[in-house]
């Protein structure tokens, strides 16, 4: 008998704590629910060891100088500085492009007797890499590049590790209207004699030369032009199987169809059989109007998607060996 009391008594104490189990379980359910919604928390996981998912090219990130900085006798940047040197070396290997708007302004010159410089501020990413923006540097003059910078820039290259990519005046024009190419050919030749190793391109942003210099070199006219420069590079032994590519159209647009048109005369004329890579710019904000935020929504990137996926239809529609597509320039300015 005490020990079916005891068991009854046992019992009942199990069964109250059930029931304060219970009650616990939905007190702290209210609890919980009576709580703000916690904030979404970002989790970044790094395996260990991954399977690759895309292999980019070694040179897949790459640098560019400004050819405003040969216009302004590169009054900031030291060439021979050893400490510029270490930390570029650091970087390789790459391509360091040499262009920008003013690559359509410099004129390549032997010696440094007529030397012009000018400052300028007239950087790729600036306004004038705006549509909607009238740059007019019509009346920007032009500027020199001596044979002694041309050959600093290279060794500045070559010792880091670099493979220049050289974008050449096409703006220098002829009374027909054709790429008036006799100083292009001059620095060919010069480099040629120096056995430089250099990628070349011609003309920067050319759909944009209408806002930004007030002319224009029409899409079929930069093809023939493309056509004239591979004739003179296969001339000279060193540039026999240069790399060529262009044309380093802006951006293109789903809203606005001008560089994607400009794209696809190129291509429809020809040039895209004579350069080996089709090239255009890139950039993802307004440097007049882009706040840090910006940089931080991962939405405003996806952009890129779609651009390169309108090259892409466009470049397998007009080549047959299915040429690569590189993007020749990106560039965000603060403002
Ligand atoms: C630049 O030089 C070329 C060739 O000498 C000349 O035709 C052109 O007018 C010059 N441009 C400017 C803006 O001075
Ligand atoms: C393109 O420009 C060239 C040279 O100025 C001209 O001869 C040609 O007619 C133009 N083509 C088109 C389609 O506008
Ligand atoms: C552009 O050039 C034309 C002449 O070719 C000139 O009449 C016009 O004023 C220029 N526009 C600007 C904005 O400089």
């Amino acid at each position: 008998m005490i020990a079916s009391a005891t068991n009854t008594c046992k019992l009942q104490f199990l069964k109250i704590i059930a029931v304060m189990v219970v009650i616990g379980i939905l007190l702290s359910i209210a609890t919980v629910s009576l709580r703000p919604i916690p904030k979404p928390v970002h989790i970044l996981l790094i395996q260990p060891n991954p399977s690759i998912v895309y292999a980019t090219n070694t040179k897949f990130l790459s640098v560019a100088l400004d050819s405003s900085m040969i216009a302004d006798g590169f009054s900031k940047f030291d060439m021979r500085s050893q400490r510029l040197r270490n930390m570029i070396k650091n970087l390789s290997p790459g391509y360091l492009r040499i262009g920008g708007t003013m690559a359509d302004r410099i004129i390549f010159a032997i010696s440094d007797m007529h030397s012009e410089k000018y400052f300028i501020n007239e950087q790729d990413g600036s306004d004038c890499a705006y549509e909607e923006i009238q740059c007019s540097l019509e009346s920007r003059p032009n500027s020199t590049l001596s044979a002694k910078e041309w050959l600093e820039l290279y060794d500045l290259a070559s010792t880091t590790g670099f493979t220049i990519l050289f974008d050449l005046n096409v703006l220098l024009r002829k009374a027909d209207g054709t790429w008036d190419y006799e100083n292009a050919e001059k620095l060919i030749e010069f480099s040629n004699d120096k056995n430089m190793d250099v990628i070349w391109q011609l003309g920067n942003e050319p759909n944009s030369f209408q806002h930004v210099f007030n002319t224009s070199v029409n899409a079929s006219q930069l093809a023939q032009d493309f056509m004239t420069l591979r004739r003179i590079l296969s001339k000279y032994p060193m540039y026999t199987n240069a790399l060529l590519v262009g044309p380093d159209v802006t951006r293109p647009r789903p809203d606005d169809t001008e560089s994607f048109s400009y794209l696809k005369e190129f291509l429809s004329a020809g040039g895209g059989h004579v350069v080996n890579a089709i090239t255009f710019h890139q950039y993802y904000f307004n440097g007049r109007t882009v706040v840090n935020t910006d940089f931080l929504n991962p939405k405003n990137y996806d952009i890129l998607t779609a651009q390169i996926d309108m090259v892409k239809g466009l470049v397998s529609y007009y080549e047959t060996d299915k040429k690569p597509i590189w993007l020749s320039m990106s560039h965000t300015r603060e403002r």
